[in-house]
């Protein structure tokens, strides 16, 4: 059905411009090509999101974090990386969450100063990790 539209376009346009010939078959290509790129990678990106935090307590990291490290990390405080600053923390997560984990329990210095467990020595591993989730998952394009 469409080769047929197609022919009977051609055949009355040839004898204009042979260029008109073309494009239409061009258009239709480009078409399938950008329709299919488009499709598949705005899922590869939040497949890849919510791989890097499965496995973490999520709504335990949120309650850690709003009660022990928002109050820095909310507003950039002291050079820290901004929850939800997504090119902020691409790099980071580039390190993966084991590395980004083990620095926030037992705290750095590079461009700030980010304390052992966010500064709470009551806090578990476990619980650092979670709220380590909750921001990276706050921080990611979806
Ligand atoms: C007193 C302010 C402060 C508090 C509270 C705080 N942070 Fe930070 N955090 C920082 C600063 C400053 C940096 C950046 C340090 C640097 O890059 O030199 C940072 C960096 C980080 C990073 C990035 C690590 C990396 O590898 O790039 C993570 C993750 C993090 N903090 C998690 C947490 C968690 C989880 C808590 C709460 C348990 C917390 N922070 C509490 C100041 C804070």
């Amino acid at each position: 059905m469409l080769s047929k539209h197609s022919n009977t376009f051609y055949i009355t346009r040839t004898k204009e411009n042979n260029m008109k010939r073309i494009l239409p078959v061009a258009a239709l290509c480009s078409i399938f090509f950008i329709g299919c790129g488009g499709a598949e990678q705005p899922a590869a990106e939040s497949n890849a999101a919510s791989e890097l935090v499965s496995g973490y307590d999520l709504a335990n990291g949120k309650e850690i974090y709003e009660a022990n490290c928002g109050g820095c990390h909310d507003e950039g405080l002291l050079n820290s990386p901004k929850t939800g600053d997504i090119e902020g923390w691409t790099a980071r997560i580039e390190q993966g969450m084991d590395t980004m984990i083990k620095k926030s329990i037992d705290g750095y210095i590079d461009a700030g100063n980010m304390p052992a467990k966010g500064g709470n020595d009551a806090l578990t591993d476990d619980e650092v990790a979670n709220a380590v989730a909750y921001m990276v998952d706050e921080s990611v394009a979806k």
